[in-house]
């Protein structure tokens, strides 16, 4: 199977951390998504050995909590002992409702707003990842007026092509995220932050790109990063003790994607850091790595009752499924692929190819075209599988359509994390 969370029972329907799909359809009602807590566990813990065998501890793995967020999730990563990266005012409140220790939350964004970053300041957060010039005044002059010492690292575009999609690119210098090297952006940044008396610059971030699924641009992105702190040490005096490499590991969607060992990355981006350090003569840094995707993506699942099956002679099947764009906009994004089962016959074959349609109001409301799954039929349950990231998380109420209950498993055991919206939850805040 696709991930190592999903497998098929003596019934010969599809398991989730070893609960049956079609009772937690039953018992919970679709669409579902349900997570495998050990198996999001055990990718939190490889991570945090690769940190600590690699950089003999001298490092911190950032739940990138955009892919996944909310209070149980903050809860599971901050008992791995991971921190976390948020970029809003409400991933920030959620974390912290969840008790999350405000040391280990980096808050990043291309457009804090003033209010969220006297929140953030006030909150004592970790870091503030600083993306512009008007956020490290207003960083200055809000740590003042509050008589704090910020402790800020800058986002810097190291000029690198990641080979994804074009949406989820970020390291270039056509981006709207982060200072750029090519024109001394990055520099007149350093200069600005060291000047200014509230803010402490305690090192450099880069994200390259999310979805990446070679390491070359991680450890390309590494080198460059050190020599930016070894020319900033050279031209200011100031050496920085902290590299925060970003997230972006790319995960296996359907069987023909490759996907590269997480501490494979790990270890190669480490050795490149080192040798990159010692070639310049400056400290190995402290570390910083913040996946999202993997962490959770393969870990999640969502289950959805097949509502109609519409076939049109010489042209294409649907099945219509009971949610849709509202709970997975990734097709309609990004046209992202994903593996489909039919979760009441997950032992029989694949024969059927068809084109899996959500109930939204649009045409473009697909979860996938031309997906090879088991005969399906009305009432079946259909799991579409490593939907754990960036679908919970940019899940919208279109159509005033609820959005749906998330359930965690752990050894067989699920438990609801978050309740499916109500009909009153739709119409809470209309006046
Ligand atoms: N750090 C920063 C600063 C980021 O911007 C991101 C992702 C991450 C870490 C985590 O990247 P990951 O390990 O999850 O690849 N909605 C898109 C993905 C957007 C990624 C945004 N930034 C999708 O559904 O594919």
């Amino acid at each position: 199977m696709i991930s190592e969370s999903v497998g098929v029972n003596q019934n010969g329907n599809l398991t989730v951390g070893g609960a049956d799909c079609v009772e937690l359809a039953k018992t919970y009602g679709t669409p579902l998504y349900v997570f495998d807590e050990n198996l999001i566990r055990k990718t939190c813990r490889e991570f945090k050995s690769s940190i600590d065998n690699f950089y003999g501890g001298n490092g911190l793995v950032l739940y990138a909590s955009k892919a996944f967020s909310c209070k149980e999730m903050y809860r599971i990563v901050g008992s791995e002992g991971l921190g976390c990266d948020v970029v809003s005012g409400g991933e920030l409140y959620t974390a912290l409702a969840a008790g999350f220790d405000p040391e280990n939350i980096f808050f990043h964004g291309n457009n804090k707003t003033p209010d969220e970053l006297e929140y953030a300041l006030k909150s004592g957060v970790g870091r503030i990842v600083a993306d512009n010039m008007t956020e490290l005044e207003i960083v200055e002059s809000l740590a003042k007026s509050l008589s704090v010492k910020a402790n800020v690292i800058l986002r810097i575009k190291p000029g690198i092509d990641a080979h994804t999609h074009a949406y989820i690119s970020t390291g270039q210098i056509d981006s709207k995220f982060g200072f750029a090297l090519e024109n001394g952006e990055a520099f007149e940044a350093t200069k600005k932050a060291l000047d200014c008396d509230n803010i402490e610059l305690c090192g450099f971030h880069c994200h390259i790109a999310s979805q990446v699924s070679e390491t070359k641009p991680f450890q390309e992105a590494a080198e460059v990063m050190l020599q930016f702190m070894a020319d900033v040490r050279d031209k200011f005096g100031v050496t920085v003790k902290e590299l925060d490499l970003g997230g972006g590991f790319g995960v296996k969607y359907i069987e023909s994607d490759g996907q590269i060992p997480f501490s494979e990355y790990m270890e190669k981006t480490a050795v490149t850091v080192k040798a990159k350090a010692e070639e310049l003569e400056f400290p190995v840094p402290k570390i910083f790595i913040e996946p999202g995707r993997s962490i959770v993506a393969p870990a999640g699942l969502t289950l959805y009752t097949v509502g109609n099956v519409k076939t049109i002679k010489d042209v294409r099947t649907y099945v219509a499924i009971d949610g849709g764009m509202g709970d997975n906009p990734r097709y309609a994004l990004y046209q992202a692929d994903y593996t489909v089962e039919i979760a009441n016959k997950a032992s029989e074959p694949k024969t059927f190819i068809a084109t899996v349609a959500g109930k939204c109001c649009e045409s473009g409301d697909l979860i996938q075209e031309n997906a090879p799954m088991q005969t399906p039929e009305v009432g079946d349950i259909m799991a579409v599988l490593n939907t754990g990231a960036y679908c919970y998380s940019m899940a919208s109420n279109y159509n005033r359509i609820r959005r749906a209950a998330v359930v965690m498993v752990k050894d067989g055991q699920p438990r609801v994390i978050v309740k499916r919206e109500s009909y009153e939850d739709i119409i809470k805040n209309d006046i």
